[in-house]
């Protein structure tokens, strides 16, 4: 299996329920090594720019809201599988559809406040750790 990189983001829900630790602990677990993270407030365009894909959407502005709303907690997530890894730790994007014991059936509320993001194909993750670390800011664990 190949070792991936996959950009992934807790959310403000997340942050404010103050459970960023133990959703690290859930990558770790899993396999996956944080190789950056930060934390940041994203502006109206920064959250825009990043679901850019979903403009069109009906729920765009309550997304973009919602991403503004509080601090955000990204990383670069790496180990093998780790796209797929990461979306199998996170579970369905609507909290009431997600299995029990994933990151959404444990900590998310709706399907706007859902706890994390991750990305869902190597193209998105790809673009989305180039959307917020610079390849120096990207560590070599070995
Ligand atoms: S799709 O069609 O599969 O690409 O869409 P999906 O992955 O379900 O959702 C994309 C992101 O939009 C968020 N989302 C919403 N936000 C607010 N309101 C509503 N109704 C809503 N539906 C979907 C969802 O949380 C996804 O965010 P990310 O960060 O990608 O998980």
């Amino acid at each position: 299996m190949a070792v991936e990189r996959t950009l992934s983001i807790v959310k403000p829900d997340a942050v404010a329920k103050n459970v960023v630790g133990k959703i690290y602990s859930r990558f770790e677990e899993a396999g996956l090594q944080i190789v950056a993270a930060k934390m940041l407030r994203l502006s109206d365009d920064v959250a825009g720019g990043f679901y850019a894909e979903h403009r069109e959407r009906p729920f765009f502005a309550d997304l973009v809201g919602f991403m503004t709303s509080g601090p955000v907690v990204v990383q670069v997530l790496e180990g093998e599988n780790a796209i797929a890894k990461n979306r199998e730790l996170m579970g369905a994007t609507n909290p009431q559809e997600a299995e029990a014991g994933t990151i959404r059936a444990d900590f998310a509320q709706s399907i706007d406040a859902n706890a994390v993001h991750g990305s869902d194909s190597p193209a998105s993750a790809e673009r989305e750790i180039a959307y917020f670390f610079a390849a120096s800011e990207i560590c070599e664990r070995g």
